[in-house]
């Protein structure tokens, strides 16, 4: 039985093959609506979500299968007490794959240990959240053309940035990738990764300004400051809005950059830039429903019956 837990998890091949299925699935989306008949999926939310939770909703939907679960800790027996470990063993009994969101980083890995079924880290605090880096590389691929030989800017909250930080994991893997990490320094990128991208001698640099930069990205991958995880309001409202991507800034950018955000957005991408065709964070949310069907698939080792 496998698990998803990292982005690394899975080999480049694996991946390739992960990202061919969900560009067949979004282009014959029929051929795989009865892949997951009489499957159930379990969504444990543990911590708030828009995307990722609905997103793997429709993905089993769109697959045939059934979903059950809860969004929020206050409404499972986790408020009772309850331990994720006894919590999964719960489930495995009720569902044939789970993907689980919590605030404690290594939680779904600890969910993962005592599972009966295929558990998918869906975000674990300030840690990992694979499944949106599988939705960004996957986007990168279909709107880039290729997951090698590019400059992108990460900007925002590198130092709580799941997202982030499990995007350059997965990057570092690939081909002559430039990393242009764009903070202040309160926010800036965890040595811990900065001694990954030197382990790999990957080539990178630290600015605070996004203006200085703009110009030679092809992708820029914007992030929320996010409140959630910050130790006081105070230091949160002095840095909430210190990156705002406005239509100007989008001016000196590369005709052929494109912009990404995992999402929720707050104010930090100004939405006048939404009619930007280089703008791809909706179209972005949209991969991540074929991802996730794709991911459900191989996870369960499902394929389509031929006719
Ligand atoms: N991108 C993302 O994880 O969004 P949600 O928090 O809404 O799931």
């Amino acid at each position: 039985m496998r698990h998803l837990m990292s982005p690394l998890d899975f080999t480049t091949s694996e991946l390739d093959a992960l990202f061919d299925l969900a560009c067949d699935i979004e282009k014959n989306p029929k051929k795989y609506a009865h892949v997951c008949d009489g499957k159930k999926l379990a969504t444990c939310f543990y911590e708030p979500s828009t995307r990722t939770r609905l997103s793997f909703e429709a993905a089993m939907m769109n697959l045939g299968g059934n979903v059950l679960g809860f969004s929020e800790a206050s409404s499972s027996s986790a408020a009772k007490g309850e331990s994720v470990s006894d919590t999964i063993r719960v489930i495995s009994c009720y569902a044939d794959i789970c993907a689980m969101r919590h605030p404690k980083e290594g939680a779904p890995m600890v969910a993962a240990s005592k599972s009966g079924i295929p558990v998918i880290n869906a975000g674990d605090g300030g840690h990992q959240h694979p499944t949106q880096t599988l939705t960004d590389l996957l986007t990168i691929r279909n709107l880039h053309g290729k997951l090698n030989n590019f400059t992108i800017g990460l900007c925002g909250d590198l130092k709580f940035g799941r997202t982030v930080h499990s995007l350059i994991r997965a990057l570092l893997r690939y081909d002559n990738i430039h990393f242009v990490f764009i903070s202040p320094d309160e926010l800036r990128i965890p040595d811990y990764i900065i001694d990954e991208l030197k382990e790999k001698n990957a080539t990178y640099e630290e600015v605070i300004m996004l203006d200085d930069v703009i110009d030679k990205l092809d992708i820029l991958y914007m992030t929320r400051v996010q409140r959630e995880r910050f130790f006081n309001e105070e230091d949160y409202v002095r840095l909430k809005n210190f990156y705002i991507l406005t239509k100007e800034k989008m001016d000196k950018a590369k005709e052929t950059c494109i912009v990404m955000h995992p999402l929720p957005r707050v104010n930090e991408i100004s939405v006048e830039v939404d009619d930007d065709p280089r703008a791809s964070y909706f179209k972005q949310a949209q991969y991540g429903v074929y991802v996730r069907m794709a991911l459900i698939m191989t996870l369960l080792e499902l394929e389509v019956k031929d006719a």
